[in-house]
């Protein structure tokens, strides 16, 4: 994962960072109002990519408050960075480091936060157990993770258009890390409480999200063909197989589009917990 991270797979989000915080931007809100940030707080926030739920995070908390990104993707904690910079958010720091084995600072957080970058862990009871260290007694954990892709629109509704015309790609198997590795809440509750985290509270986020945050269906295209999950849909295709399955995710777009974009609904988990106040 680390290696696909600085790979093909964060190419879209390295030069395209404002479609992805359009598409997600309501769903970082939702981790940020379960977070309760207040100001002077330490937060650290897990695979923060572009940064815009890190930059969100450090508004909250102030000048007086500091908030770590880590990511494992070389580029994106160079363009967070640079964001940060820009917004003269000073009390935010970029990490390029795996937040599975990191050393971080001992109960350095206040608030762990993070917007679908826990998903990946090759370890999840490692990882989370690395955090729970990282997490000050009694301090927050707050995160959005995928539900199953089936109940994700903003999947299926691109799978059904283009698979006729490219074949079916070769899914990972349940559980594996990925974007939908949480799909199961019992299994994020069961790691989390295995790691040590108590009070562990799953919420169904049903909602819709604008495909890219693009304004049109070809827009929202280009954004699908780009994304690693069109990469990977299209890796294989000729020419012709290529434009017959972008005009059919064109017409299905085009079925979905509503006066502020193309907008397919989304099923996440929003997950709160805490570190134990004796641990
Ligand atoms: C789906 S993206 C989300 C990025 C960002 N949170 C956002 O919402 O825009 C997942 C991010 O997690 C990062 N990531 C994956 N595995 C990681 C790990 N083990 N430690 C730190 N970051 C990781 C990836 O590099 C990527 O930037």
């Amino acid at each position: 994962m680390v290696a696909l991270w600085n790979s093909e797979a964060s190419m879209g989000w390295s030069s395209r960072p404002e479609m992805y915080d359009a598409m997600l931007g309501e769903l970082g809100e939702q981790v940020l109002r379960a977070a309760g940030l207040t100001a002077g707080e330490r937060v650290l926030d897990v695979g923060c990519g572009a940064g815009q739920l890190t930059l969100q995070a450090a508004q909250q908390v102030g000048p007086q408050g500091s908030v770590v990104g880590v990511d494992v993707a070389v580029e994106l904690v160079a363009l967070s960075a640079r964001r940060a910079a820009a917004a003269s958010l000073g009390q935010v720091d970029v990490l390029e480091a795996d937040a599975q084995d990191h050393a971080f600072p001992s109960s350095g957080f206040d608030a762990i936060i993070s917007r679908f970058g826990v998903m990946f862990f090759a370890d999840p009871i490692a990882a989370f157990t690395n955090l729970l260290g990282a997490s000050r007694p009694g301090g927050r954990l707050a995160f959005v993770a995928w539900q199953a892709a089936t109940s994700n629109e903003w999947v299926t509704v691109p799978i059904a258009a283009m698979v006729p015309h490219v074949g079916a790609p070769t899914l990972p198997p349940p559980g594996a890390p990925g974007p939908f590795a949480f799909g199961d809440a019992d299994r994020i509750r069961s790691v989390l409480t295995t790691a040590g985290w108590s009070d562990v509270a799953i919420e169904d986020l049903q909602t819709t999200v604008p495909v890219g945050g693009a304004r049109t269906a070809e827009g929202a295209v280009e954004f699908t063909s780009a994304d690693t999950f069109g990469r990977m849909l299209l890796g294989n295709a000729d020419a012709s197989q290529r434009s017959a399955a972008l005009t059919a995710l064109r017409q299905a777009y085009q079925t979905h589009t509503q006066s502020d974009g193309v907008r397919l609904n989304a099923a996440a988990w929003l997950v709160t917990a805490r570190r134990p106040a004796q641990r």
